[in-house]
């Protein structure tokens, strides 16, 4: 289990939050498909841009496997 932490500051976005939205979305091509859907449920990474990387590590970290 991981521990639930802060992704995106400007939206309060945390890891729970991403894989929530990750879960309410049947499947995913690719890292970057599934970045844009969870940041249209999230609005992660819509202020200042700092997390977009953070974001897709988790995203990537959650399709490997480690939280679905
Ligand atoms: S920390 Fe996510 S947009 Fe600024």
């Amino acid at each position: 289990m991981v521990e639930n932490y802060t992704v995106c500051n400007c939206m309060q976005v945390s890891y729970n939050d991403i894989a929530n939205a990750m879960h309410e979305l049947s499947k995913f091509e690719d890292v970057l498909s599934a970045f844009q859907k969870v940041q249209d449920v999230t609005h992660c990474s819509t202020g200042c841009g700092g997390c977009h990387q953070k974001v897709l590590d988790v995203i990537s970290e959650i399709m490997s496997g480690a939280a679905v």
